[in-house]
């Protein structure tokens, strides 16, 4: 058996939880392996909404093994608060929940870091979600990070204090006044419960599960143009987020990668700092934001909305190796006058169809006006009563990028879907 990839092809919150939550009844087992508390993924269904940060969103089918990843950092306090809200959801067990001993920690000293640099980048800072992740990321390749395994060795508390001491001095260097006691107490209490959880070897497990024939999916975090990598650099998060990342953020090996489903939304949406060609300002921009909610599942902050960018979602699905596309939030796109694509951008005189080195204020969308529709369609469940207009929108993406679009989200909730055949 092979895994399946589902992540995002934009800037992240492309309803990858929503998704994820749909397609778990398909698999056995499915893993987060990248990113940490900074991701928000939201789920809906009985009128419940619920939003997720470190717990893969397959954790409300019973019965379904859900993985924290080795490539995930871990925040105990947030995790603890997501396992609380979910007893009172009415979870009572998670023995099928595990964690990867080698996942990493985020200390409270990372928070602090993750501040005291974005506040001294003034004007250039990142827009980071503050919650230690670029910091505890930074850790773990600088070969200082304590991992999950860590907890139940008898050192941990002087492992701790080493790290955290090491922290405090470079902090001199920022002048930034913290305060670590309050969440130090309920970081300590946040271990302390971790380790009533199963804590996994969770490389072999993987192996194990895909050697016996178990289906597994892998939900991505953030998006492909945050990657670490090949997101719009330095505005991008600290992990990998493309299909690679799967690999060493799992230990599967890549010949073990099977279908890789890539989201996106019907349009673009970006949280926090950095380029956006498609970015609109004016009251279409605002269209999407009311229309589409477009407020940070993990932050609140209002996210900034424009059109679909091809070049961009053509260089996620390279980079990827994208097999299917899952298109999300059509629904937000009903009632405009009319909707523009992006098929390219202007650089100077020149016409470009790829994403560019430096992404500035020189590099100006060039768009393709298409037809828009009137009608609701958060009620459809069939491909052949959605208006012509958005089946035109549908099949002019797919003949652009060259991979068919297999699902159809019409709305936040788990029922408010289309397959495509
Ligand atoms: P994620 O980070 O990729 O899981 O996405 P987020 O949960 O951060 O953001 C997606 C938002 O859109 C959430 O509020 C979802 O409930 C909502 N959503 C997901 N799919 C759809 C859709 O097809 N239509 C509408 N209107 N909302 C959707
Ligand atoms: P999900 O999984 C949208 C953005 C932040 C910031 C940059 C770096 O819900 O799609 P970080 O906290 O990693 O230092 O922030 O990345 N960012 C996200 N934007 N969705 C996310 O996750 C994000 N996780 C991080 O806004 O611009
Ligand atoms: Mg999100």
């Amino acid at each position: 058996m092979k895994i399946n990839v589902l992540l995002g092809l934009q800037w992240g919150d492309e309803g990858k939880g929503k998704i994820v939550d749909v397609l778990t009844p398909n698999y056995d087992v499915i893993t987060r392996f990248q990113g940490g508390p900074n991701a928000g993924h939201t789920l809906e269904f009985n009128n419940i909404k619920h939003i997720l940060h470190t717990i893969p969103s397959g954790i409300f089918h019973k019965n379904k093994i859900n993985i924290i990843g080795n490539g995930i950092v871990i925040d105990p306090v947030i995790f603890k608060k997501e396992i609380v809200s979910l007893k009172k959801l009415g979870l009572t067990s998670f023995n099928n929940l595990l964690i990867s001993k080698k996942a990493h920690l985020i200390l409270p000293s990372h928070r602090v870091l993750d501040a005291a640099s974005e506040t001294s980048k003034g004007k250039t800072k990142i827009g980071s979600t503050l919650k230690g992740v670029g910091p505890a990321y930074m850790d773990k390749t600088g070969r200082n990070g304590l991992r999950i395994g860590d907890i139940c060795t008898t050192d941990f508390y002087e492992k701790y204090k080493f790290l955290s001491n090491k922290h405090k001095e470079i902090l001199k260097q920022y002048n930034f006044p913290y305060n670590l006691s309050e969440y130090e107490k309920d970081w300590f209490d946040g271990i302390e419960f971790i380790k009533s959880f199963n804590l996994v070897n969770s490389e072999y497990l993987i192996n194990q599960f895909l050697n016996e024939n178990k289906s597994i999916l892998a939900e991505g975090a953030q998006g492909t143009l945050l990657d670490i990598d090949f997101g719009s650099y330095p505005f991008v998060t600290s992990s990998t987020t493309v299909c690679a990342g799967t690999c060493t953020g799992l230990g599967v090996a890549p010949g073990k990668i099977g279908e890789v489903f890539g989201i996106f939304k019907a349009y673009c949406t970006r949280v926090g700092g950095g380029p956006f060609p498609t970015e609109l300002t004016d009251e279409t921009g605002k269209f999407l934001q009311r229309e589409g909610h477009e407020f940070g599942a993990t932050t609140g902050r209002p996210r900034r909305c424009g059109w679909l960018d091809l070049p961009a979602l053509k260089y996620a699905i390279m980079i990827n190796g994208v097999t299917q596309l899952f298109m999300t939030k059509a629904d937000v796109l009903t009632n405009l006058s009319f909707i523009n694509v992006c098929t390219g951008y202007k650089v100077n005189d020149d016409i470009i169809n790829y994403l560019p080195f430096e992404i500035n204020e020189n590099v100006k969308p060039v768009y393709k006006k298409l037809k828009s529709w009137k009608k609701n369609i958060s009620n459809i469940s069939s491909t052949k009563d959605l208006p012509l207009e958005l089946i035109h929108y549908i099949e002019f993406i797919e003949k652009e990028v060259n991979v068919p679009i297999k699902i159809i989200s019409v709305g936040a909730d788990r029922k408010k879907i289309i397959f495509r055949n």
